[in-house]
């Protein structure tokens, strides 16, 4: 594993999402309403709108572009227009801060 921090817990508020830079990769950030974090590829796999600018509700981002919605834990793709699933990436917290497992 390869971690990398990509911020504090405060940063994201419960049942939000966002957007941080990671050698120029873009990445969202999700919190969910459990308190639990997640994380993805930073763009929609439509349009490649920046997810950070959707909104997160009961576990789904939603896309702000055609409101394509997936799954934060796993990415899943919940329906038209989004076909093609989200990348998702391992995640865990320590210490007050979120680090990402890139790959
Ligand atoms: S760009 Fe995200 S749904 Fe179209």
């Amino acid at each position: 594993m390869s971690w990398t921090r990509v911020c504090e817990i405060d940063d994201v508020e419960e049942e939000d999402v966002i957007g941080v830079s990671v050698d120029g990769q873009d990445i969202a950030v999700y919190r969910d309403e459990d308190g639990g974090f997640h994380a993805s590829e930073g763009h929609c796999t439509h349009e490649r709108m920046l997810l950070c600018e959707g909104l997160v509700m009961d576990g789904i981002i939603e896309c702000p572009k055609h409101n394509g919605r997936f799954r934060i834990t796993d990415g899943k793709a919940m329906g038209a227009p989004v076909t093609v699933d989200l990348r998702t990436y391992p995640v865990k917290v320590e210490d007050g801060e979120v680090h990402v497992d890139l790959g």
